[in-house]
């Protein structure tokens, strides 16, 4: 099989906002407590973090981390996991039926985030609470000192207030499996007024506002229109999320669910227009794609298990084991947000630990990388710069779900400081190499080409504490430059990165 692909330095589609490359860590299962605190394990720091963990999340190099929720954020109280840790109440977690400790609040992630490399996305609670606890969080965690809340933070140890940048207005409030959802007009004029609140005391923050929680839900798209003609004015993002599924196994499929993604961005777009010629708004509303992954591997036995347990404590939950098959996943999943990097700036892989997650943990021992992590790091590390907006030609098929997939998904990234022009291929074939042309145009003559490939036989392969290294990206030989030309193979269901400088 063969492609063509230009690439020509003029033809660009935005700037990449580095945050596309965000992550996500809830309290749920053991994603905190044994994924990234763990005061016996013997990698622990002085704050009762994983030092293993912390490397493994440092070499992932995402900007920003989206917390403490989730569904856990709409019946939390932030003051739960503030001061003395001995004083903190243990609570029901209404949304996994456990008991969240609260020995990790927002003091502990901070450090956490600061050690890890990475900037806080904070949520704030408008599911079971609303305007006055949203408020006095903001407060708490920006104010620099001289009022109730700020004072209180300095009195807890931290003098300097965090000066958290982005907000979120709840979270997946169309849903009626959230603590406290809403209708449409009810949560935009929650979410409105307390942005509005918010802005009060700064008006520089980034506000979220809830979209839908995926493209199936009844109440879209027009839950976007109506939240957004709310709050249109006072939010900069508003918030999507979607997660991938393949409990049929049918790779075709499931490796053609990106276009659907790709539909979902493309119609909230279109009423992010609508809303703002509505409005006569000369101002842009842009997308955090905040929760996103593959999830189904443990979704309905766990749903099962929640049923019966008696709330326990950090318990073994959405532990989802990738495979191989979702590393083409990830892969086309990425490139979607890199070809729509001009509406999507935020995106966060969902979740971080544990908790369907790249990285796994098994209490007092190892931390290793799911399959899933590769493609996050590769383009979470390459794919900086200028998205490129580049000419596909290559043969397609047709899904169920999308008519016309190309075979070839591929999205292109220029660097221009680091002379790099990188692309992110996948082979959505299972039987057949893909021979690809590649002319790169007006980005100066090419040097060198680097190729990165991540390749097992088995769909299946995954990495597990014991064989941690099945599925990994190596270095292949064969692309091979010739002018402003570039020819290389790629197997069948495959993912590759190829950079050229
Ligand atoms: O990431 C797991 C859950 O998925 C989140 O808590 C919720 O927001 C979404 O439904």
């Amino acid at each position: 099989m063969e492609a063509k692909v230009t690439a020509h330095a003029r033809y660009t589609i935005a700037d990449i906002d580095k945050r596309l490359y965000g992550s996500f860590l809830e309290h749920l299962g053991r994603a905190v407590y044994t994924g990234i605190y763990e005061p016996d394990h013997p990698s622990a720091d002085e704050n009762g973090m994983r030092r293993d963990v912390i490397e493994l999340v440092q070499s992932l190099d995402t900007p920003v981390c989206r917390y403490p929720g989730g569904n856990f954020v709409s019946a939390y109280n932030w003051e739960d996991g503030i001061g003395p840790r001995e004083s903190r109440p243990t609570r029901l977690d209404l949304a996994w039926r456990t008991a969240e400790s609260n020995h990790v609040g927002v003091h502990e992630f901070a450090d956490w985030a600061k050690a890890a490399g990475t900037d806080m996305m904070l949520a704030v609670n408008l599911g079971s609470r609303g305007l006055d606890a949203a408020r006095n969080f903001v407060e708490y965690v920006n104010h620099p000192g001289g009022s109730h809340w700020s004072d209180l933070r300095r009195k807890n140890g931290r003098a300097d207030p965090w000066n958290v940048k982005l907000w979120c207005l709840g979270n997946e409030m169309d849903g009626p499996w959230q603590v406290g959802h809403k209708t449409a007009s009810e949560y935009g004029h929650l979410a409105n007024e307390t942005a509005k609140a918010i802005r009060a005391f700064d008006d520089k923050l980034e506000l979220v506002v809830c979209g839908s929680s995926h493209s199936d839900m009844p109440t879209y798209p027009q839950w976007e229109a109506t939240v957004l003609d709310e709050t249109y004015d006072q939010v900069d993002y508003i918030s999507l999320h979607m997660y991938f599924e393949n409990y049929e196994k049918r790779t075709s499929e499931y490796l053609a669910l990106p276009q659907k993604l790709d539909r979902y961005i493309g119609t909230v777009a279109g009423v992010i227009d609508y809303v703002k010629a509505k409005k006569r708004s000369k101002k842009d509303v842009k997308i955090s794609f905040d929760e996103w992954n593959v999830w189904y591997h443990e979704r309905k036995s766990d749903a099962k298990r929640m049923k019966e347990w008696d709330w326990p404590h950090a318990p073994v939950l959405l532990e989802d084991i990738y495979n191989f098959e979702d590393v083409l996943q990830v892969g086309c999943i990425l490139n979607t947000f890199i070809r729509r990097s001009d509406v999507v700036r935020i995106a966060c892989i969902a979740q971080l630990v544990n908790v369907i997650a790249p990285i796994m943990t098994e209490p007092g021992g190892k931390a290793w990388r799911q399959t899933i992590y590769y493609p996050f790091q590769l383009a979470s590390r390459n794919g900086r710069g200028v998205a490129l907006h580049l000419d596909v030609d290559c043969p397609s098929y047709n899904a169920d779900v999308a008519a016309d997939v190309p075979y070839l998904d591929i999205a292109g990234v220029h660097d221009a400081d680091a002379g790099t022009v990188t692309f992110f291929a996948i082979n959505r074939h299972g039987e057949e190499a893909m021979s690809i042309d590649l002319s790169l145009e007006r980005f100066g003559t090419p040097r060198s080409v680097e190729h990165t490939l991540i390749k097992h036989d088995d769909l299946e392969a995954k990495n597990t504490r014991d064989n941690p290294d099945a599925v990994k990206p190596v270095k292949a030989d064969g692309a091979r430059l010739s002018g402003e030309t570039l020819q290389l193979s790629v197997p069948p269901y495959s993912y590759s990165m190829i950079k050229v400088t």
